[in-house]
């Protein structure tokens, strides 16, 4: 009996790999992370992974714009990255008479390369600054850590970039505080659009599909980084050349198999895998709720807008699909942590932490502590998020609440004409911006409906004093709801939108004309109500979380020394490398997913003139034709479009490139799938999925339907 129980025990052993969780830093493999990559089918030495005197695939890999990934594919700079990624400069470079975004678009050559307010970053180097960190900290707690933590970030960071506008550095905290690393970039700022295909491949599937599989999108765009004539970052310049790249992927038009080796390099922006039980249970009863409902309203007003009118349509386009990719995130998130019970899973191991502090002074109250500070912030919860999603949500007060530096300045006694000069030029400028991506009927709508679930939602003495009294009051009305009649008063009498008062305002800037303008009322009402009443409660919350955090890592670091060492710290927007397989999937019972989707299945999916399924007609014809050149999949006899690997990634890593063994570009990350959308709380070894777009769909989108093989010849293809 004995003999068998010993011999099960040695083959679960020998067939144990380790589960693809993990977002691992590329400094920092060890040898056992790097020996399970090889194993699962890595061919590559460390110093190809990452090195610091030799070029790597780490010099390939940069973070493109403010959130994403993207990766130099050709020795003269060129970046592939996500559609969703590329989104908004490919709807600023169009118009309604040249809509690249509905249409698509290839430069001819350099010199039709669309110049972008994108920048990219390199990575430069990796430094672990814990000591000097944590020498600065102290033994200090709560506000005064957060405070000087601020300020330790501060001098490191500009210690090292000296005000070089093209260096960019960054102290993060790894473990939630316990171990701190710098990261240092050079910051290139001419990036130019060289292509995208049109929104109906870039965005094919649109919402209904985000978020999903089976899924058919060409999510990919393409864009070019410059240098100066000395070879160093700049800015926009006419006479700037192409980036000359330390390093960039070859591109394997070859295949794979279901369980062949990938591997994603980028920036994951942020998990909390040791979330607790206590913040778990907060988003899924009101964080997450909260947001949605919220932003089921926004949407829908913008969406009624959008459908109208093509101008409109381009204007909102970009911020729509960011409101809404979270929106259905979380919605999905929350549905993920009921249904796998994450709440339950937590409570396990903290159970069983609490049973191992026992009797631990340092430890033993944590979780008593984080029972009470949740307790505590609670009952404001719904505010906070009230505050950021819905009072923010409309445009107009997210904009007139810049108002108050304004304010501030007026209200100086000994303000300089010269400083106020300054404030009211940089008014003007972000008057201008804000009225250029503003759709005033839609944010209209958004500011009653907010006004209206804000009066529902939050209690009575939680509202700004008076405010809704005076609403009542003054827009009491059988005919029209009071919230849209208040609504329309503050639209039509606004300084915002009203080029008359505007000018008379900057003319002879007063506090009294800004205090009296409805749009800045309202959004101060709120805004003062926050500051005065809870954003120092939601700050006391947030330290005491870190704080306890903190304290909860060390301790599981104490508790369970092995398993700790060879763990990966959460993601936080630095480069990270994470390893597993291309891999098919059962979502539920009976049911079994491809790992890979084909081009006709997106005709199969075509919907003439749809929002989200219509298709190109020269797609059509080439997908009749059986135009698939060197792209096509033997096996399939159909071009690939997108493929699913069981790599660990998150927002931040949209545009990451999926590398095959041989350290060659086989996809592009672009999202996750829906049975696992609990990822950033708590990762699902079974179920979790990357879904990728196959280079070779990428290729041919360029190609065939783009008629632009001179950026496929740029490119170093493996056959
Ligand atoms: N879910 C994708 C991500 O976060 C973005 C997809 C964009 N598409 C869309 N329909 N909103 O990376």
């Amino acid at each position: 009996m004995k003999k068998i129980f010993l011999s099960i025990v040695l083959v679960v052993f020998m067939f144990r790999t380790y589960a693809d969780e993990g977002m691992w830093i590329p400094l920092l493999l060890g040898e056992q992370v790097y020996k399970d990559m090889v194993k699962k089918g890595l061919k590559l030495k460390p110093e190809q992974l990452y090195s610091m005197n030799h070029s790597s695939i780490k010099d390939a890999i940069i973070i493109f714009g403010g959130g994403c990934t993207g990766e130099i594919v050709s020795d003269q700079g060129l970046i592939f990255t996500n559609h969703h990624c590329g989104y908004d400069a490919i709807a600023n470079a169009s118009t309604v008479e040249h809509n690249y975004l509905r249409d698509g678009f290839f430069a001819a050559d350099k010199s039709k390369e669309i110049q972008s307010k994108i920048s990219v970053r390199f990575l430069n180097r990796i430094e672990d600054v814990t000591q000097k960190v944590l020498d600065a900290l102290g033994k200090t707690e709560g506000m005064e850590r957060a405070q000087k933590l601020i300020a330790a970030q501060g001098s490191i960071v500009k210690e090292v970039t000296g005000g070089d506008e093209f260096k960019a550095a960054v102290v993060v905290s790894m473990f939630k505080g316990n171990q701190y690393f710098l990261f240092v970039y050079d910051v290139y700022k001419d990036v130019r659009l060289v292509g995208n295909p049109p929104e109906s491949i870039g965005k094919f599937g649109g919402d209904t599909d985000n978020w999903e599989w089976p899924r058919h999108t060409g999510d990919f765009s393409v864009f070019r980084v410059y240098m100066n004539k000395d070879g160093k970052p700049s800015n926009y310049g006419a006479d700037n050349v192409p980036l000359k790249p330390k390093y960039f992927l070859p591109v394997s038009i070859k295949g794979f198999k279901d369980g062949d080796f990938s591997m994603i390099y980028g920036y994951p922006g942020g998990t909390n895998r040791y979330e607790t039980s206590y913040g778990v249970k907060l988003s899924i009863d009101i964080n997450n709720p909260t947001l949605v409902k919220l932003r089921d309203v926004r949407l829908k007003y913008m969406f009624d807008e959008m459908k109208k009118d093509p101008a409109t349509k381009l204007q909102l386009a970009s911020s729509y699909a960011s409101i809404a990719n979270y929106w259905k995130f979380y919605d999905g998130e929350t549905k993920q942590l009921l249904k796998y019970d994450i709440t339950g899973q937590k409570q396990k191991t903290e159970t069983e932490f609490i049973e191992w502090a026992k009797g631990k002074a340092e430890y033993e109250n944590i979780f008593s502590d984080y029972q009470k500070n949740y307790e505590a912030w609670r009952p404001y919860a719904t505010q906070a998020v009230y505050m950021r999603e819905g009072i923010m949500g409309s445009p107009l007060l997210a904009y007139t609440a810049s108002w108050s530096g304004l304010e501030q300045l007026l209200n100086k006694k000994d303000a300089s004409k010269e400083d106020i000069a300054k404030a009211i030029s940089n008014a003007k400028t972000a008057r201008e911006n804000f009225l250029k991506d503003e759709n005033k009927k839609s944010d209209q709508n958004i500011l009653a409906s907010v006004l209206m679930m804000y009066n529902t939602d939050i209690p009575k003495e939680q509202q700004p004093a008076g405010f809704y009294e005076s609403l009542f009051k003054n827009f009491n009305s059988i005919d029209e709801s009071p919230y849209k009649k208040y609504a329309a008063d503050v639209f039509e009498n606004t300084m915002a939108f009203d080029g008359s008062k505007w000018n008379d305002f900057v003319a002879n800037p007063t506090v009294a004309a800004l205090q009296a303008d409805p749009a800045y009322k309202t959004t101060m009402a709120f805004i003062k109500n926050w500051n005065g009443n809870y954003s120092s409660k939601n700050q006391a919350f947030v330290n005491k979380n870190n704080d306890l955090g903190r304290l909860f890592m060390k301790g599981l670091f104490e508790k369970e020394p092995a398993k700790m060492k060879g763990t990966y710290p959460d993601a936080n927007f630095t480069m990270r490398v994470s390893y597993g397989n291309v891999k098919s999937y059962k979502p539920k019972d009976a049911v079994f997913y491809d790992f890979v989707c084909t081009l006709s299945g997106v005709a199969s999916k075509y919907v003439a003139g749809d929002y989200e399924f219509d298709l190109p007609a020269k797609f059509l014809d080439l997908y009749k034709a059986k135009d698939f050149g060197d792209y096509i999949d033997k096996k399939y006899n159909d071009i690939v479009v997108c493929f699913i690997t069981t790599n660990d990634i998150t927002g931040g890593n949209s545009g990451s490139p999926v590398i095959n063994g041989n350290g060659e570009l086989i996809g592009l990350a672009f999202d996750g799938n829906y049975e696992a959308l609990s990822h950033k709380l708590a990762f699902d070894k079974d179920l979790n999925r990357t879904i990728c777009v196959d280079v070779r769909y990428v290729l041919w989108c360029i190609d065939k339907l783009g008629g632009a093989k001179h950026i496929v010849d740029e490119l170093k293809l493996v056959k």
